[in-house]
């Protein structure tokens, strides 16, 4: 049996790609997962260890409502958020309201939800967080200026945590993808390159994530940097 197989999972962004196939790795080494998402429809886990809980991340208010509850009736073993959109133009394009739901959603949720799961970890000592960053928080591009700002800031707070949550046997990791084939690019007017050199399958993050959960509890993969060999985009 796993040693997963008796710990609970947050996952954030578990109805599509990443969150997705983290999800279902986790489910496959018996570990229970708390699926958020806004729409669940589109998926059929069909595991009894998978619970679906539909929430919008911009609403940070329900946002914290729901984790508040979530973490008095069960301790959160592990914090993996993979949430997160694309929006991608010049900053002039956006409206304020676009810009203030997309940091909300994007950055300020993940806030919100550590600032109430990290208390139950350091109580029990123990405790492992992943973000799913991106490249985008490593160096930033043209039409980048709102999805650069996220992630950068998500990097910000990963790096802190790290260092803030240590001692209480809490580890934070980030992972930063290059492209990976996922419903991402539904939405946007440019997607890897066909040929599977040019992009990262969700499933290869999923991996990594396994592995660092697996891993002893004495070290720390405090930011792991993954591209395709290949770079090539196509546009539309
Ligand atoms: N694909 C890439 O090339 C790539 C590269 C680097 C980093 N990333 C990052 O990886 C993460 C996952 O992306 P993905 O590629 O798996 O994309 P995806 O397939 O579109 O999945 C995104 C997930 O986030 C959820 N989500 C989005 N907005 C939300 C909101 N307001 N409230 C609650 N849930 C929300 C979506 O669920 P609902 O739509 O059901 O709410 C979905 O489950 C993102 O943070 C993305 O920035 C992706």
């Amino acid at each position: 049996m796993s040693e997963l197989s008796t710990k609970t999972a947050l996952v954030t962004g578990a109805s599509s790609g990443i969150g997705l196939a983290i999800s279902e790795a986790l489910l496959k080494q018996q570990c229970r997962v708390i699926g958020l998402a806004r729409d669940f429809t589109k998926v059929t886990l069909g595991n009894p260890l998978f619970e679906a809980n539909t929430q919008d991340l911009s609403d940070l208010q329900g946002t914290s409502d729901w984790i508040k509850k979530r973490c008095k009736n069960t301790p959160i073993d592990f914090f993996i958020h993979s949430a997160g959109s694309g929006l991608f133009g010049s900053i002039e394009q956006f409206s304020v309201t676009q810009i203030d739901q997309y940091l909300k959603a994007n950055l300020s949720s993940a806030l919100v939800l550590a600032h109430h799961i990290v208390p139950g970890m350091r109580r029990h000592k123990a405790g492992r967080i992943i973000f799913i960053g991106s490249e985008s928080a490593l160096t930033a591009g043209k039409k980048g200026a709102l999805y650069s700002s996220a992630k950068f800031g998500l990097r910000g707070l990963a790096l802190a945590l790290r260092e803030d949550c240590s001692k209480d046997g809490i580890s934070v990791s980030l992972i930063n993808p290059g492209m990976v084939k996922t419903p991402f690019f539904d939405e946007q007017s440019f997607r890897p390159g066909q040929d599977p050199s040019n992009y990262i399958q969700a499933e290869d993050i999923a991996d990594c994530v396994i592995n660092i959960l697996h891993s002893s509890t004495n070290i720390v993969f405090d930011e792991i940097n993954l591209s395709p060999r290949n770079k090539s985009i196509d546009f539309s």
